[in-house]
């Protein structure tokens, strides 16, 4: 079982992944957590260019293939293999982000960035998807309260930015319904923690 966590940036993503993680392996899961971009050392270089903020020329379109590139390199070398071996994968990020961000946010178009990441993934999609619904309007004024956060190249895009990787995420989630299950991301930790829990063990226990 593959299952991939989106939402925008200061969603709270990451850490109700982390929480989920630890309830889910006390309870005898074999599960692998990784995340995007990066999870293998060759990724995680990738992820050093994409997000470094000197690369300010850095061209949208190389942006989108250099998460492609990442994202096929995770794959052939952690999530397929951990996949084979019978591990569920939660995989912080996966290719909806490619649409919101590059699709949507830098213009380049929903349907192009689908295209070369089938590519990439030779048509690997996750069996399910949470997204974490938050406005831009809290994700980033979350993200502005957590004073240990470095603010990477993309999280010091404009609010214009945010706002369309929003409204590219809600269409990605009215084209894959049967894949993607929105959870409101405004409530508390607690809260989203245990509608993500709910979530998946029902799938868990779908398959079993
Ligand atoms: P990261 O620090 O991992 O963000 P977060 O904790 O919010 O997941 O940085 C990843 C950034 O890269 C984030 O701003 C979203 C962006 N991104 C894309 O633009 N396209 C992609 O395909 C992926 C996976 C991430």
């Amino acid at each position: 079982m593959f299952i991939t966590f989106e939402g925008p940036d200061g969603s709270g993503k990451s850490t109700i992944i982390k929480e989920l993680h630890k309830k889910l392996i006390d309870e005898g899961y074999n599960i692998l957590l990784t995340r995007e971009p990066g999870g293998t050392p060759i990724s995680e270089k990738i992820r050093d260019i994409i997000l470094d903020n000197n690369n300010t020329n850095l061209d949208y379109r190389t942006e989108a293939l250099l998460y492609a590139a990442s994202r096929r390199q995770h794959l052939v070398e952690k999530i397929w293999p951990a996949l084979k071996r019978g591990q569920i994968v939660l995989c912080d990020r996966y290719l909806d982000s490619s649409l919101a961000y590059q699709g949507g946010a830098r213009k380049l178009g929903i349907k192009n960035i689908l295209d070369i990441n089938l590519f990439a993934t030779e048509n690997t999609y996750p069996d399910l998807t949470i997204f974490f619904d938050v406005s831009p309007e809290v994700g980033l004024s979350r993200l502005s309260q957590d004073k240990k956060r470095v603010a990477d190249r993309l999280d010091n895009e404009s609010e214009n930015f945010h706002q369309e990787v929003y409204e590219t995420f809600k269409k990605v989630c009215d084209m894959y319904p049967d894949r993607i299950v929105k959870i409101d991301a405004s409530k508390s930790i607690s809260e989203v923690l245990n509608e993500t829990y709910t979530i998946i063990k029902k799938k868990l226990n779908e398959l079993r």
